[in-house]
């Protein structure tokens, strides 16, 4: 099937967005545990880069869960999945000229090293919300961990399910130390070279 798709070479390119906006266009990928505030950060990142005008969108598992990948379950093949078709979103918003915000557990190497390959590694910048586990448990937002450590929810991340400790993100913020603030104005200083390249 593949050998017959031939993609379409576009008139205005990916530079051409970005100059229009007149800002860099990448993805900024959350990692961490349910509970570590990936998607809080995100969130309060969005906001200041808005307050700035700067284009951008958020995908969070949350949302994404209930429509594009509703299909999906916890299993490793379905996390998979998740990742591989956010990777290809994310791809396509990078490529519309939007700086793209992402907030999924994604908890395998694997899957977060396809994401890197997909958007390119110079459109890829990745935090770890490095929040320990036993906080993310006492915090419980949603109550999730309660019900996992009862055994009413399979594959829970942290109780029953791996989550594997990127090694060399390019953030990590711990919340018991740093604010939401605070993690913000991080994370716009880091970003900030690529926010300027157009
Ligand atoms: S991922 O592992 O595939 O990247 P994703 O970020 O999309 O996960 O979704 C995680 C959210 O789904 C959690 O924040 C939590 O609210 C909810 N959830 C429901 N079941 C599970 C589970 N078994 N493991 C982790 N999160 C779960």
């Amino acid at each position: 099937m593949q050998e017959n798709i031939i993609p379409h070479q576009f008139l205005v390119s990916k530079k051409q967005r970005t100059q229009l906006n007149n800002h860099g266009s990448f993805l900024i990928w959350f990692t961490g545990l349910s509970g570590s505030g990936k998607s809080t950060i995100a969130n309060a990142l969005e906001k200041e880069l808005y307050e700035m005008r700067i284009s951008t969108y958020l995908l969070d598992g949350d949302n994404i869960r209930k429509g594009l990948n509703s299909d999906l379950s916890f299993s490793p093949a379905d996390r998979k999945e998740n990742i591989r078709r956010i990777a290809e979103v994310a791809n396509l918003m990078v490529e519309s000229g939007l700086v793209v915000l992402s907030a999924f557990i994604s908890p395998y190497k694997n899957d977060r090293e396809f994401v890197k390959l997909t958007v390119k590694k110079e459109n890829f910048i990745q935090i770890f919300i490095d929040t320990p586990l036993k906080v993310c448990k006492s915090r419980d937002p949603k109550g999730l961990y309660i019900k996992a450590e009862k055994g009413l929810i399979k594959n829970f991340t942290g109780i029953s399910a791996p989550y594997e400790t990127p090694k060399n993100p390019d953030l990590k913020i711990d919340t018991t130390k740093t604010d939401v603030a605070e993690a913000v104005k991080l994370i716009i200083q880091k970003i900030k070279p690529k926010l300027e390249f157009i």
